[in-house]
């Protein structure tokens, strides 16, 4: 049995749908079992600046529905810093704070790992990004919910694509992964994803698209992962442009609109689950793991694993897609 008293939360790096349902779900499981549990705003930073309030069970009514994250966030290059670190820990100790729940990404759960590390912190990691991109669970919270917002984004863009009969290349964020490009072109009937994973010629994409207008197809969608590998959408535009210049191309960047809006039923479940697995863990005295669902199972990732960027894409979806494309 564990002697930690009390939970500090906090949210950090990109906000993603859900993260709410799941700051609600630490809270409340946590002071169901008798841990104080207190709100830290604005990430490591104000864990740094001391913005510390404790929390209720009323602090966390009427947010399951909620985008964005009431903690707010932010990324901190002072938490980078071993001094940056040292701050954050007395911070933690003049409020008698023993554990931290970390909402956040690949970033975010870096810094989690030096600083537990560091001053023998008992810390719990819950997956907060749409990236897709922590290894170790299958989904990661707010990634079901930005994938909504593609598919009906690209929905919308096909009806003008067709209206006149053009080429469009559509960028999605994800930075180093292609989970959002790959199946949000799945989920909404595009020709292909460009994904920083694989490298995919021009001339390779431009044929695809040929044949498609070919057998009467008349309009193409292509999605694009925001990425320096793949060029991003304008870039990659601009090459079909060159060799290809009878196309009629045009570009849609979705950009932040992708993080925003109320999470999905599957972002929400999945949130309130982790959250209250988080809760356990601590009880349970697991240390320096984030919680994932893999098989519908809760289970705990060493923050070793999870953030090793090496979460890999599922081959058999880009077969699918290009079969289903033709
Ligand atoms: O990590 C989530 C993410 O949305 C990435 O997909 C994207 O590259 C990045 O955050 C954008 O970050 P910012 O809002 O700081 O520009």
């Amino acid at each position: 049995m564990s002697n930690i008293k009390s939970i500090g939360i906090l949210t950090s790096g990109g906000d993603a749908p859900g993260m709410n349902a799941a700051i609600r779900a630490v809270t409340r499981a946590g002071i169901y079992s008798g841990f104080k549990v207190y709100g830290i705003y604005r990430g490591y930073k104000g864990l740094i600046t001391d913005e510390i309030e404790e929390f209720s069970t009323q602090n966390v009514s009427n947010i399951i529905q909620r985008g964005g994250t009431i903690l707010k966030t932010a990324r901190c290059k002072e938490f980078e810093t071993p001094e940056g670190r040292q701050c954050a820990y007395d911070v933690l100790k003049r409020h008698n704070i023993d554990s931290l729940c970390v909402i956040g990404g690949d970033g975010s759960l870096t810094g989690a790992r030096y600083f537990a590390n560091e001053f023998q912190l008992p810390i719990v990691g819950l997956p907060g990004t749409i990236d897709n991109d922590l290894a170790g669970t299958d989904t990661t919270i707010g990634y079901d919910t930005a994938l909504n917002t593609i598919m009906e984004c690209v929905d919308k863009i096909r009806d003008t694509a067709t209206s006149h009969e053009r080429l469009f290349f559509i960028e999605v964020m994800g930075r180093d992964a292609g989970f959002l490009a790959l199946n949000g072109a799945i989920a909404s009937g595009a020709e292909a994803a460009i994904i920083p994973e694989i490298s995919t010629e021009v001339d390779q994409l431009a044929e695809l698209i040929k044949n498609g207008f070919r057998k009467s197809k008349n309009s193409s969608i292509v999605l694009v992962a925001e990425s320096p590998v793949t060029g991003g959408a304008m870039g990659l535009a601009q090459r079909v442009k060159d060799e290809y210049p009878n196309y009629d191309v045009r570009v849609s960047i979705l950009g932040h609109l992708q993080r925003g809006g109320s999470p999905t039923a599957h972002d929400r479940i999945i949130a309130s689950r982790m959250g209250a697995a988080a809760v356990d863990a601590l009880l349970d005295d697991q240390r320096n793991v984030m919680i994932g669902i893999r098989n519908d199972e809760i289970v705990y990732v060493p923050f070793s694993k999870a953030i090793k960027k090496d979460k890999p894409i599922n081959r058999d979806r880009l077969e699918t897609l290009r079969r289903l494309s033709i």
